[in-house]
């Protein structure tokens, strides 16, 4: 199974101007971890890392480190992650047919959930792996007056990896870049070309690193978990 990496945001809601994925958890940049949970999955066999061109002397030098026994390319990233992916695409190698996307700033996912997918990607065309939410959510408009409140039976919360058909996910970013289609994650544009994508259960400690916040609460689970 491919594994294409996004990593080539800017991290401005952490605060810096640095990319995220380059701080620190319990002293390993980010993305450090989460190149060693796609190393240990029994099933990834090649990794693709996107990113921009002045973070890949930062990522050798990350790579040259955690010594991964699997194949590794840098890609150059877009402007926002959307494109990254259709770069990342671009990049993959000739014959793949299936494709796991998972962001770099996820680095607290197991290899066990990179498995599930890869193995539920054998069954189905496109998957994501998400978890069901536990807040009430509410759709606000304009001057922030609550406009619904949608069914909490019905709502997860979207994670990564998203699994896919490399020819089908390939053909949606293709049809999203050409029509102006703006999504946040890759099961939004199956969606959006009337494809079925499936939910695959996911990790409640497989957060994003957004927030400062965020890299306190992945340093006690990183801890807890040594
Ligand atoms: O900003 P956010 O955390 O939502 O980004 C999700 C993932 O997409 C991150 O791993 C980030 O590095 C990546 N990204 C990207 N290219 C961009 C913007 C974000 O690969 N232009």
């Amino acid at each position: 199974m491919h594994l294409l990496i996004p990593a080539a945001g800017l991290g401005k809601r952490m605060g810096g101007d640095r990319n995220k994925l380059l701080l620190t958890l319990l002293k390993r940049p980010l993305l450090t971890w989460t190149l060693r949970a796609a190393e240990a999955s029994e099933r990834i066999t090649w990794i693709g890392i996107m990113g921009q061109s002045y973070d890949f002397k930062a990522f050798r030098e990350i790579l040259r480190e955690a010594n991964l026994s699997k194949p590794v390319e840098l890609i150059e990233g877009g402007v926002t992650r959307q494109e990254s992916v259709y770069n990342g695409l671009q990049g993959l190698p000739e014959g793949a047919e299936g494709v796991l996307i998972h962001d770099g700033a996820r680095c607290l996912a197991t290899p066990q959930l990179f498995d599930r997918c890869a193995i539920a990607l054998e069954s189905c065309s496109g998957l994501i792996a998400a978890v069901p939410v536990k807040d009430t959510i509410k759709v606000v408009g304009d001057g922030g007056i609550i406009q619904s409140t949608p069914d909490r039976a019905n709502l997860w919360a979207a994670q990564t990896p998203q699994g896919f058909e490399v020819k089908l996910l390939k053909e949606c970013h293709e049809k999203g870049k050409q029509l102006g289609w703006e999504v946040t994650d890759d099961a939004a544009l199956f969606e959006r070309c009337d494809l079925p994508v499936e939910i695959v259960q996911g990790e409640e400690t497989n957060l994003k690193i957004t927030t400062p916040v965020d890299l306190a609460i992945a340093e006690f689970i990183l801890q807890n978990r040594s």
